[in-house]
């Protein structure tokens, strides 16, 4: 499968949007436009971010003054979206699906999700329980929207995926973080995860194989869970969006458990499964009931995913799937080589993620703290990563590489960064 070359450029050209629309006001507009003081609403100063589209930002800047950078800051499948999936998308264009659909989503594609998370979760789920969203995101946003006001709870895993925290803030819910732990292979604790939950708790997100780590919840993990959750009426959110990038052990959803489907919504969708995170597709799995209210956001929200993109995604679902496997065994190549690499730096241990495809090497020995590390191997190495901070404060210590890069690129930064240690530790 030939790589995707120009995902860089083409995130590029979204970032540099601000930039362009300034070019081309003129300055009268301009000046307007700074006689009237911007009042944001209270809310916007809680909203947090995704470091990674920053440090690409940062990255490029360099690289505009001729620096040369390996990129291993950006969370996307390095390869493109498969033939037959392009095709379906293609060919749904060219024969009209480009006008308003369902907003839970054309019904074709959600019996398609509904069959397929039957079979691999091994409950039986039909197609008024899935909404089709566009990414996996808008699922994240739309359950806090639905659950969480103001004072509640939401328990999330730190290090984690930044936007959970953002978005409970955001809704003037309290972000409550429940921390993963290196020496249990970045998996909770479960005694930590009871003693949290109080009685304003109304969701808990769990997210497995996890971003930042790489690590799993294990089928043990997942009971010890749900019997800390008990018979409550707490809602969790399942973000199992890398269920099918995984390296050893399998996956297990909550979902499966006695009791807990009708307190789950299962996070799932294309962006990383079918390398289509510009497609702008996933999906949510839930009660019918609370999907009627998740429909109702999205039809004020988005009104409906892109139809075509939605007939791409039955083909990605019923096609052929030798590209996933394709591209599961592509990053465990990576993942193998660049663990080992970076266990050979001085000041680096990393344990081996068993899925998604980041790398979070432990970097206390270095003496480092994590973004001023960051921020050097950038700058000094040309080696663009995240720090682990910027996935919450229990990131400290830690750095996270994405191995979406060809192993030619990934053994360059593991040169690179073994030169910058050698010079400056
Ligand atoms: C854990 C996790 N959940 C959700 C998402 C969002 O995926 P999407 O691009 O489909 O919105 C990501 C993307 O990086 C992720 O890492």
């Amino acid at each position: 499968m030939r790589r995707g070359a120009n995902r860089h450029a083409a995130l590029w050209i979204c970032l540099q949007w601000p930039q362009c629309r300034e070019d081309i006001m003129s300055p009268l507009t301009m000046e307007k436009a700074t006689h009237y003081e911007l009042r944001l609403a209270e809310r916007m100063s809680r909203l947090g971010t995704e470091t990674a589209f920053e440090v690409l930002n940062k990255a490029r800047a360099l690289e505009r003054q001729g620096k040369d950078i390996v990129h291993l800051e950006i969370g996307e499948p390095d390869f493109d979206t498969p033939k037959n999936i392009v095709e379906a998308g293609v060919t749904a264009m060219r024969g009209g699906w480009t006008h308003y659909g369902p907003s839970a989503g054309l019904p074709d594609l959600r019996q398609a999700i509904a069959e397929e998370v039957s079979r691999s979760r091994g409950v039986p789920v039909s197609s008024d329980e899935v909404v089709v969203v566009p990414g996996g995101k808008p699922i994240i946003f739309f359950s806090l929207l639905a659950l969480a006001g103001q004072g509640d709870e939401v328990i999330y895993p730190n290090p984690g995926f930044p936007i959970y925290e953002s978005m409970t803030h955001y809704l003037g819910a309290k972000a409550v973080p429940i921390r993963l732990h290196e020496d249990r292979d970045f998996s909770l604790d479960v005694d930590e995860l009871a003693a949290l939950i109080t009685d304003r708790t109304r969701l808990i997100i769990l997210n497995s194989p996890q971003n930042p780590t790489g690590g799993m919840l294990s089928r043990k993990d997942i009971r010890d869970i749900a019997e800390a959750i008990g018979d409550r009426n707490i809602m969790v959110l399942s973000d199992e969006i890398y269920c099918r990038l995984i390296f050893d052990g399998e996956h297990y959803s909550i979902m499966s458990l006695p009791g807990f489907k009708e307190r789950t919504i299962l996070l799932d969708g294309f962006s990383k499964t079918y390398a289509m995170t510009g497609w702008r597709m996933g999906y949510g799995v839930m009660r019918p009931d609370l999907a009627t209210h998740i429909t109702r956001l999205m039809t004020n929200s988005n009104s409906c995913t892109a139809s075509f993109t939605q007939m791409a995604g039955v083909e990605a679902i019923r096609g052929d799937q030798s590209s996933v496997e394709h591209m599961r065994t592509e990053f465990q190549r990576r993942r193998d080589v660049f663990v080992a690499g970076l266990n050979r730096i001085k000041g680096f241990s990393c344990r081996m993620p068993r899925g998604a495809f980041y790398v979070f090497p432990n970097i206390t020995r270095t003496g480092w703290q994590s973004k001023k590390l960051a921020d050097a191997l950038l700058e000094q190495a040309g080696v663009a990563c995240l720090s682990g901070t910027s996935f919450g404060a229990y990131g400290e210590g830690y750095l996270r590489f994405s191995i979406a890069n060809s192993l030619e690129n990934l053994n360059k930064a593991l040169e690179r960064i073994d030169q910058w240690t050698k010079k400056n530790l």
